[in-house]
């Protein structure tokens, strides 16, 4: 059944546990000097995964771990770029498209202030949205879960005419 909505609201959330020795990707962007990084069967990139999660969940549409059990051996190590284009490709196909998104990173270090603009960019040509779309905020967990990474997302859809 078609949704009368000209607008959907989207909600995500991922968190992954940090271990030493493992690079840590948030939004498709690999943080320089992160001393952990996420232990994951893909490449654990929590922003993406949540991202990925607020576009099915926008339309109904269960969440990623259905499409990409994390049991699966051909998941492990996956890009998650892969993981998030393929969402996307469902929202299209189900007649919607990003408009914008919000998200908050949970991480205690490193600090990821110097690299809002460029997780901002990344996620911005992954969605095929301007980065002034794009709203990127970090907070740290004051030391309640320092190992771990925390994101949450909304996107709003927008309904694509014709
Ligand atoms: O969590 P808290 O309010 O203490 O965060 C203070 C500031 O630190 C925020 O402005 C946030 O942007 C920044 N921050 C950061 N990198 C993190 C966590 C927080 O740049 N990993
Ligand atoms: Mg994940």
């Amino acid at each position: 059944m078609t949704s009368p909505l000209p607008y959907r609201i989207g909600y995500g959330e991922d968190a992954h546990r940090l271990t030493a020795g493992r690079p840590l990707m948030l939004g498709g962007v690999p943080i320089p000097h992160a001393e952990r990084g996420a232990v994951a069967h893909s490449d654990g990139d929590a922003v993406l995964h949540a991202v990925a999660d607020a576009l099915l969940s926008g339309l109904a549409l269960g969440d990623i771990g259905q499409y990409y059990p994390d049991t699966a051996p051909e998941n492990a190590g996956l890009d998650s770029r892969v993981i998030l284009g393929r969402c996307l490709e469902l929202v299209r196909e189900g007649g919607y498209a990003p408009a914008n998104v919000a998200l908050v990173v949970t991480l205690d270090r490193p600090k990821l202030g110097p690299l809002r603009a460029d997780i901002a960019r990344s996620l911005a040509d992954l969605l095929g949205l301007p980065e002034t779309e794009v709203g990127v905020s970090f907070k740290t967990s004051e030391g309640l879960a320092p190992d771990h990474v925390q994101v949450r997302v909304t996107v709003l859809l927008a309904r694509v005419e014709g």
